[in-house]
């Protein structure tokens, strides 16, 4: 599963936002650097933070178990998976949020914004 990446911390000093329809073809058009805009390639029963490891990115996280949300990742594009009993609340899950240490691309590609546990609310969350 290919999945393409962007950094959150890099929306801010751009003035992009989540919610922009054109928020990767911005990023690709930017001139990232090779940490904050790419793609990384998720093997199966690999977790995308253990991708993301393997590619040598450090990527946050805490726990390694679903527990902490330090990992957390917004998906823009595609679908993952989680498995259940891990921290976030359902509302987090709709709005496509998704834990990397737990949790693996389902669809063959897929868009996602890493380093998202400063999101207003995900804050409280993170133990
Ligand atoms: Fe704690 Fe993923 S690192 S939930």
């Amino acid at each position: 599963k290919r999945v393409e990446f962007l950094n959150y911390d890099v929306l801010s000093d751009h003035g992009w936002s989540l919610d922009d329809d054109d928020l990767f073809e911005k990023a690709s058009e930017a001139d990232l650097a090779p940490e904050d805009y790419g793609r990384v390639l998720v093997k199966p029963r690999e977790s995308l933070l253990e991708a993301a490891e393997e590619r040598g990115f450090t990527w946050p996280y805490s726990c390694r178990g679903g527990a902490c949300a330090n990992c957390a990742v917004a998906v823009v594009e595609g679908e993952m998976e989680m498995p259940a009993g891990q921290i976030l609340t359902p509302e987090f899950i709709d709005q496509g949020i998704r834990l990397s240490c737990i949790s693996a691309p389902t669809t063959d590609e897929a868009k996602v914004v890493f380093n998202v546990k400063h999101l207003p609310g995900l804050d409280e969350l993170r133990l």
